[in-house]
């Protein structure tokens, strides 16, 4: 029985994954690497500086910096993405999020985040949403980023459940190979080719309604 949604936010609730992705972008530019639709894919979920070196290893650049240098470099695209973020606010909520996120309170569901940023508990803020959530998880305490299952097993365990008394939702691919390692139910939100691991699939977060995930466990005989 599942008592629990485990929260990806970037992504799923706000449309806060293009600003990540704007400021990779302008990153991997000034560091001469090449951006494309698949690198914009493996960085989402990712955190900071497993991003970079995602971006660094994808342009044959990985041992062209000392540390110090790419944590200098992770500040700067965090910079840019903070400026992105000055003028956040709840227009930026995902399509049926709002609602959905109310009615899972409504029905008594816990609610926890699960969200590799560390400028999460900000984002909550500026959507007006943070007092919906019954627990965080907070990243900067985990050992492993996405796509390890750490951070969605931390998520359920934080509610006092069971990953498999919990459904995870998730628009990218590390995320869906977390929430599904552990034992969680993932939903997968956005293209499905992408996504093609997640137990159910939704095109679109206003496809994301308690009734239509039923409809889909009850099909996947969950
Ligand atoms: C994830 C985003 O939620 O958080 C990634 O999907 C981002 O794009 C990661 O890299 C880490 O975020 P931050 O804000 O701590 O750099
Ligand atoms: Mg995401």
């Amino acid at each position: 029985q599942v008592k629990g949604f485990l929260f990806d936010l970037d992504g799923v609730i706000a449309n806060t994954s293009v600003y990540h992705a704007k400021a990779w972008h302008q990153l991997a530019d000034e560091l001469g690497v090449t951006w494309t639709e698949d690198l914009g894919n493996q960085l989402k979920g990712v955190g900071r500086m497993d991003s970079l070196n995602l971006i660094l290893k994808y342009g044959g650049k990985e041992n062209d910096y000392t540390e110090d240098e790419k944590i200098k470099y992770a500040e700067e695209k965090n910079d840019n993405y903070l400026k992105l973020l000055d003028t956040l606010d709840k227009s930026e909520i995902l399509p049926g999020m709002e609602d959905f996120i109310k009615d899972l309170a409504a029905h008594h569901y816990l609610i926890s985040l699960a969200s590799s940023s560390k400028n999460s508990p900000l984002v909550l803020e500026k959507l007006g949403l943070a007092q919906y959530f019954d627990e965080k998880v907070d990243p900067a305490t985990l050992k492993h980023g996405k796509p390890d299952p750490e951070i969605y097993t931390r998520a359920a365990e934080v509610l006092n459940l069971k990953p498999e008394e919990c459904i995870g939702l998730e628009d990218a691919s590390a995320g869906v190979t977390s929430i599904n390692g552990s034992g969680a139910i993932s939903v997968g939100i956005g293209d499905p080719k992408v996504l093609h691991e997640a137990d159910i699939n939704f095109n679109d977060t206003s496809e994301v309604t308690l009734d239509n995930i039923k409809k889909e466990m009850d099909k996947k005989k969950f």
